[in-house]
């Protein structure tokens, strides 16, 4: 049987407006300087969401950009994969309402969690539906907005994160896009980076008391669950960096040498945008010079899941990539996790796209908008009779 082989047709990305510098945690009166964190993590400012502006929206609107450069229609996406640590709700996913944003009606949607590596997993499993043959076209997206877990006050933490969306559309190809991939996580280290939110977990397994305490209550089998509201991100910096500094150019390595390519091969190296000193620590090992690593920290400082189809898009509009080019990607981060991705640039870039398609675009997203409403307004008319008729909803 013929193989089938994925690549990257389409990439967008989106950062909120709002730029906040390094002199702003200066203002607020955080013990902290523009010199400190410039020159610790090469970060000068990033972006963050306003008050009205979720993770589907980020998404969304990278996700149209995509596919506008990949010029699919909303009906020829079979999956959408939302790779995010902050979505929307913990449930519905928030790939569902990107889905139903973008009228994308013959699409799968999930999330996946696998915080900053969550795009390199992302793009790993999208290739791999491809290549199995259970999908055509697949929607791959990192998005994240830490900005509304960060405490303001936490000058070790709160100078690192930024908030954006990033989108690619993995196509069906003839000939390897995506060469190889690997993925890891090392639980051990779950306690180093977290957000744990409002966690529950079962009494018995951590030792505390069952029954009505406060910050426990009587799980419908009879069992306690506790709950915890720490609803910051917290950080062992130090012990993070130290590991990103080995499992980063270990992980580019290894899907190098899947992909036959020896450092000299490699055209760019798209790292996890956290830290300028990580990025730099990891070219050196994997014996890169400088100047084939993109580095945009600068700019957004660390997007999470966004940081690398953010960077990678950007390579891409500034013509650092080019068809017959190997680009590796590679991410660590939260769980511990990681991934890497060793690809073949193999599509043409447009410097524009045809002023026909933003119409059909427009009209698209106006009659999945419509779609959505009517489909609500039947959901709710349903509900109101099945009340009525004294039923609940199927
Ligand atoms: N301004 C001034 N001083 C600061 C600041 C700040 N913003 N932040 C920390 N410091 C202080 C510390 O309190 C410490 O002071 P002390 O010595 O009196 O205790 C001092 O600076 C030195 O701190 P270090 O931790 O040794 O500084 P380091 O050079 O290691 O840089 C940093 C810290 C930037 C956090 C670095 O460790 C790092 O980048 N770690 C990796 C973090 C990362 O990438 N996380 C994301 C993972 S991806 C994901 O899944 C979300």
């Amino acid at each position: 049987m013929k193989r089938r082989y994925a690549e990257i047709t389409g990439w967008g990305m989106y950062a909120p407006p709002r730029v906040v510098p390094n002199e702003a945690f200066v203002a607020m009166g955080l013990d902290t300087t523009d010199e400190w964190i410039s020159s610790r993590t090469g970060i000068e400012r990033r972006r963050v969401v306003g008050a009205d502006e979720a993770t589907s929206d980020m998404a969304t609107k990278a996700a149209t950009q995509a596919m506008a450069v990949a010029g699919l229609h909303a009906g020829d996406i079979d999956l959408i994969i939302v790779a995010t640590c902050t979505p929307d709700h913990v449930m519905p996913a928030t790939a569902s309402i990107v889905q139903d944003r973008l009228g994308m009606l013959n699409a799968g949607a999930m999330d996946l969690n696998a915080a900053c590596s969550g795009f390199v997993y992302a793009l790993s499993t999208g290739a791999a539906q491809i290549e199995s043959g259970r999908a055509r076209h697949v929607l791959v997206i990192g998005a994240d907005e830490l900005s509304i877990y960060l405490d303001w006050k936490d000058r070790s933490t709160c100078v690192l994160f930024g908030d954006g969306a990033g989108a690619v559309v993995l196509s069906m190809a003839k000939e390897p896009g995506i060469m190889a991939s690997t993925t890891g996580s090392d639980g051990s280290g779950a306690g180093l980076l977290t957000i744990k939110g409002a966690s529950r977990r079962r009494a018995s397994s951590n030792g505390a008391p069952g029954g009505s305490a406060n910050g426990t209550e009587e799980a419908p089998n009879g069992e306690a669950t506790v709950i915890t509201e720490d609803g910051y991100l917290t950080m062992n910096g130090t012990q993070i960096f130290r590991w990103a500094t080995q499992i980063m150019p270990r992980a580019a390595e290894q899907v190098m040498a899947s992909s036959g390519l020896k450092p000299e091969d490699i055209s760019l190296f798209i790292p996890h945008q956290a830290n300028d000193r990580i990025m730099k620590a990891s070219a050196k090992r994997l014996g890169l010079p400088e100047e084939k690593v993109f580095s945009n920290v600068r700019e957004y400082g660390n997007t999470s899941a966004a940081s690398i189809p953010i960077a990678m898009c950007e390579a891409l509009n500034t013509g650092r990539v080019d068809v017959g080019d190997y680009v590796v990607l590679s991410s660590f981060g939260a769980g511990l996790s990681w991934a890497a991705l060793a690809l073949r640039w193999s599509v043409p870039i447009p410097s524009h796209v045809g002023p026909w398609k933003p119409i059909r675009r427009q009209v698209e997203s106006r009659m999945a908008a419509v779609r959505s409403v009517l489909r609500r307004g039947e959901r709710s008319v349903r509900t109101r009779i099945d009340k009525t008729l004294g039923k609940s909803e199927d």
